[in-house]
């Protein structure tokens, strides 16, 4: 049989796919998955703010997530990522497909390899994204951005009119607040991942008055009118990913095997 597709549903999509929400215990605390259909396959979903937008983005459980998509067969995740903008050719209502990602998160628990039980691993990610699947991607969603560079905040506030234009400046194009450690910690335990941003606001703003700069009232409005967009670009992608998917080798078997034996917790 085929491997589920995992999918990690970001802001705005907290109930993507129907069927029972179940948890499921890992070492690192719980996770709520729901195995359901998208795009004519099997999926893992996983509804990253919880189903009411109740996980802020600095107490989303990443460990959890990635182990219990792993240990559930996963090998590829589609996920889907709120943005702000830092470029005008990336307006707000487009999509864009990420390729990489600068780190700007702090104190995050971002590796399974920390040393705890000896089991010292350091995962190669100069690439975070499956190029395989950031293809799929470009051609599932021909109107995204094929590529974009995304910096990734601890928010839950948003960036400063100087954080902003040193991230520009540095070659950023998108701001998030949740990406990191997330793609890192599914390549750890061998999955792929792509990600499919939404561009909701112009971040910090590009004018004093500009009315697309960033503020939760208008990132929710957003996703709400393009919710039908995003779930329609998500189920091409999903559909497009072929039952043959194999990642890219990054940490080797024995080290996975290891993470994904550790006792889950109650
Ligand atoms: N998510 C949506 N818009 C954002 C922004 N401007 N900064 C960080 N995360 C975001």
């Amino acid at each position: 049989m085929a491997d589920s597709v995992g999918v990690i549903g970001g802001s705005g999509l907290g109930e993507l796919v129907g069927g029972d929400r179940r948890p499921v215990a890992t070492p690192y605390g719980e996770a709520v998955v729901t195995v359901g259909e998208l795009g004519g396959r099997e999926v893992v979903f996983i509804a990253r703010h919880g189903a009411g937008h109740t996980v802020p983005p600095n107490r989303v459980n990443a460990r959890a997530n990635a182990w219990a998509l792993a240990c559930l067969g996963v090998r590829a995740i589609v996920s889907t990522a709120a943005v702000g903008s830092l470029r005008a050719e990336l307006a707000p209502e487009r999509f864009a497909i990420a390729d990489q990602l600068v780190d700007r998160t702090t104190g995050r628990a971002g590796t399974f390899f920390d040393g705890a039980d000896g089991v010292v691993r350091h995962l190669p990610f100069a690439e975070p994204f499956c190029p395989e699947l950031r293809g799929l991607a470009a051609a599932a969603i021909p109107d995204a951005a094929p590529a974009a560079t995304v910096a990734v905040i601890d928010g839950p506030r948003f960036s400063t009119a100087a954080e902003s234009r040193i991230l520009r400046e540095h070659g950023v194009d998108l701001v998030n607040m949740t990406l990191c450690p997330e793609v890192a910690l599914a390549a750890e335990l061998g999955m792929g991942t792509v990600a499919l941003c939404f561009v909701t606001d112009t971040d910090s703003g590009n004018a004093h008055d500009d009315p697309d700069a960033a503020s939760a009232e208008l990132v929710f409005r957003r996703l709400a009118a393009a919710k039908l967009r995003i779930t329609t670009a998500l189920e091409r992608l999903v559909g497009a990913v072929p039952d043959s998917y194999a990642p890219r080798p990054t940490i080797d078997d024995d080290a996975i095997r290891i993470v994904l034996a550790r006792p889950a917790v109650p």
